[in-house]
């Protein structure tokens, strides 16, 4: 049964951050792979809203339920985007309405043609809903594993305190998509086929359009490109495959072959992750030579 608002509404909130210690960045400050994934997670959340704009050209506008959803899920999105931007801050870097304002002005989604295409769709693809609700799942279920993968990576107390503040939050939000898209697809074949196509078709890492896609890339990559992050990627795929239509789609580890193959593309090489979260079963060289699609051997050759 999908979750209701008052569910949702009881558990959520503003993020906790009174108590993070965020001075502690400026003797401890992280390395700048990891800020780069800070960056591209800090426009993301912040970006939240300005989907909420696509989501409300849908009919779905105007069950008050779901624009409870949206307000409740927009509120503390924009104090992940917050939080991050405080870390990205005591790094001196561009952070909050600065970084915004750029990303803004890069961002496509103010051009007409998104909400148009969000209303055509809405209002000519009965079974759009359960498309939106499993799409909304999917980047829950992977920001959830991205915050896990980077606490692990960066091996920062103060950061992994805040990281997993925000992993609780962010799997209360793909619990409520994925409660109504597995009931929406429970319910009709038909949405089960036309989910399935537009993930096939269009699905991609959240960012798309949202920041440079280079940005999108790098952090997919390196934080699921080898290691314990493709073993967290494996874990959301078990969780796709169990939606009702939707095996065998290997849809994220598609996605980020894609990612890796673009990065090396444009920037010539992939670095791995400084530490491995867990226990390390392979080292850093194999992170190094899975990242580039590389051999041992042939990463060897390459020093
Ligand atoms: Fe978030
Ligand atoms: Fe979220």
């Amino acid at each position: 049964m999908a979750i209701s608002i008052q569910k949702f509404e009881e558990q959520g909130g503003r993020l906790k951050t009174d108590d993070i210690d965020f001075e502690s960045f400026r003797t401890s400050p992280l390395p700048p792979d990891v800020l780069r994934c800070i960056g591209y997670m800090h426009d993301i959340e912040y970006q939240t809203v300005l989907y909420t704009r696509e989501l409300l050209m849908m009919p779905a506008w105007k069950d008050p339920q779901f624009t409870a959803f949206l307000t409740l899920w927009n509120y503390e999105e924009y104090w992940h985007g917050n939080a991050l931007g405080r870390v990205l801050a005591m790094h001196d870097r561009p952070a909050h309405d600065q970084r915004l304002a750029d990303m803004r002005t890069f961002n496509n989604r103010y051009l007409f043609w998104s909400p148009a295409i969000f209303w055509l769709l809405g209002h000519g693809v009965r079974q759009f809903p359960a498309v939106h609700m499993t799409w909304g799942a999917i980047n829950e279920w992977t920001a959830n594993a991205a915050y896990n993968r980077l606490a692990a990576v960066a091996d920062h107390p103060t950061l992994t305190e805040l990281l997993h503040r925000i992993m609780r939050q962010e799997g209360r939000h793909a619990g409520y998509y994925a409660s109504f898209a597995r009931e929406m697809l429970e319910d009709s074949r038909r949405a089960q086929k036309v989910t399935s196509w537009f993930l096939r078709h269009q699905w991609a890492p959240v960012g798309n359009g949202d920041v440079p896609k280079i940005e999108t890339s790098f952090t997919t990559a390196y934080l699921f490109g080898s290691g314990d992050g493709m073993e967290l990627i494996d874990r959301i795929e078990d969780r796709i495959d169990a939606l009702p239509g939707l095996k065998g789609l290997n849809l994220v580890r598609t996605g980020i072959a894609n990612a890796r193959a673009h990065v090396i593309e444009q920037e010539g090489f992939l670095p791995p992750p400084p530490a491995r979260a867990g226990g390390l079963k392979k080292s850093l060289a194999d992170d190094e030579a899975e990242l580039n699609g590389l051999t041992p051997e042939e990463l060897l050759a390459r020093r």
